[in-house]
């Protein structure tokens, strides 16, 4: 059923009464959880990804996305209840669907270069498919003005911007807690093509988004919300790191003056670490650095080289450890713990043990990996050779917040190592217990 021209509530009927069909390009970690949520909440969904193995694990009722707590029940009883499937056919899926939603990568290179190839061969299928009355939805985070650069493609379906909609509702969630994000830890925020467009997409995210909708004058200010919130985040981790070393210099405990500042409501110090990895923090930044014609974003782009800083600054605490324990960097046997970009979440974009093993190497350390979501094959391929006992370690390198990694035996550790220094790039050990077990104990922010 068409959704232009009808108001939020005969929308929400329409969805709940098996009327609506959806089409969600991109099955992973954000697609797969969304087309769950709407096909539990009445829609018919067709999830669409190149991946075949995602696509056939779909259609027989298996979640691939084991970090999201509840995904696995809603994808089997959707697909059980013949309201949820998967298909590679992007043309087929935009010829069934009423509404079809965008959330494939939106990526960067290492020089932060735009990588939308994605998002434009989703489009281009769309257009092969697009009818009169349809809505096409980003929910992938975009380089505000993206939105609306696929204008171009959609109209080689025959149609006009007006004939179909045109929205932006970016994804506000991360990996682990999409299902909660997206049925109602934040407000909604939609922008589109008219009033129309934006009237029935409401209706849509007001089903199922308990903390409601926020429209927004248009598709671009949508977009810069999403990408301004990462900004945001990116650049005060910055400032906490550069404050943090400050802190170092200084005899201070970084988190202890932190802490204390940020019981005044006006202050909001981040936490200082190793590194800022994953999809989206230090990708989000470019969109805005590479789209500045006039303005020159300065803070924006010293954020990132701060940020990018952190894991050779882990390094030179590993030295600094090293040091105070009498042991030369070159031939010390440091165990990194943590592969991942953050705790929790087997996911290595940007992760700050790659360049901490990189620069470990080159100075001749013998470098080992542990992590308790990984395997040997991935240690290799970040040039650690996998170990998983203490066994003549002579410096620990914490790079990811992993559950496992704050609940370490210190007392049994001290007897296993050769030399008692731990680096907390992520604030996971407690420095009291560490010191008493006799380790030289370096956390970003307090030496
Ligand atoms: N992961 C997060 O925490 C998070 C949070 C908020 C927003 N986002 C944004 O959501 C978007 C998707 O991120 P994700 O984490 O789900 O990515 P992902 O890598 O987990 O999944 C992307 C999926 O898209 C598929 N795909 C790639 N190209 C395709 C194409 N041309 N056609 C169909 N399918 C294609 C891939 O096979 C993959 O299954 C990105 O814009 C990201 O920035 C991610």
């Amino acid at each position: 059923m068409k959704l232009i021209g009808l108001n939020r509530e005969e929308v929400k009927r329409a969805f709940t009464e098996g009327l609506i069909t959806i089409a969600v390009y991109g099955m992973g970690k954000m697609g797969l959880p969304l087309a769950a949520v709407f096909a539990d909440h009445g829609a018919n969904v067709i999830g669409v990804d190149i991946n075949e193995r995602v696509v056939e694990a779909i259609n027989r009722g298996e979640n691939h996305v084991k970090e999201e707590p509840g995904l696995d029940e809603l994808v089997r009883k959707n697909v059980e209840a013949g309201r949820l499937k998967a298909t590679t056919d992007g043309v087929w899926a935009a010829k069934q669907a009423d509404v079809m939603v965008i959330l494939v990568p939106t990526l960067t290179d290492e020089r932060g270069n735009l990588k939308l190839e994605s998002v434009y061969d989703v489009a281009e299928k769309i257009s092969q498919g697009l009818e009169r009355g349809d809505i096409v939805i980003t929910e992938a985070t975009m380089p505000p003005g993206t939105t609306e650069s696929l204008i171009p493609i959609l109209e080689k379906s025959g149609l006009k911007l007006g004939d179909f909609g045109l929205a932006h509702a970016p994804e506000r969630t991360m990996t682990g807690t999409a299902i909660r994000d997206i049925t109602g830890q934040y407000p909604k925020i939609v922008g589109a093509n008219n009033e129309k467009t934006l009237e029935a997409v409401t209706g849509i995210y007001e089903l199922i988004n308990r903390k409601s909708v926020i429209p927004m004058s248009s598709i671009k200010a949508a977009e810069a919300v999403k990408v301004f919130e990462g900004i945001y985040r990116d650049v005060n981790i910055a400032l906490a790191n550069e404050l943090a070393m400050w802190c170092e210099e200084h005899g201070l405990d970084a988190l202890e003056v932190f802490q204390a500042a940020n019981t005044q409501p006006y202050c909001h110090l981040h936490m200082p670490g190793a590194g800022v990895g994953g999809h989206c923090i230090p990708v989000y930044p470019w969109f805005v650095i590479n789209l500045a014609k006039k303005t020159n974003p300065r803070l924006t782009k010293t954020a990132r080289e701060i940020n990018d800083s952190m894991p050779h600054h882990v390094v030179e605490l590993t030295v600094k450890g090293l040091n105070e324990a009498g042991r030369p960097l070159k031939e010390s046997n440091i165990l990194v713990l943590g592969l991942t970009f953050r705790g929790g979440v087997r996911e290595f974009m940007k992760a700050a043990a790659k360049p901490i093993i990189e620069e470990l190497k080159e100075w001749g350390a013998n470098v080992y990996a542990y992590d308790p979501l990984c395997t040997p094959e991935d240690a290799e391929r970040f040039g650690a050779e996998w170990k998983e006992d203490f066994k003549d370690v002579d410096a620990i390198v914490i790079t990811a917040d992993h559950r496992e990694f704050k609940e370490l035996n210190l007392e049994r550790i001290a007897e296993e190592v050769r030399s008692r220094v731990v680096v907390d790039g992520r604030n996971v050990v407690d420095a009291e217990k560490a010191k008493k077990h006799g380790f030289i104990y370096l956390r970003v922010g307090k030496i």
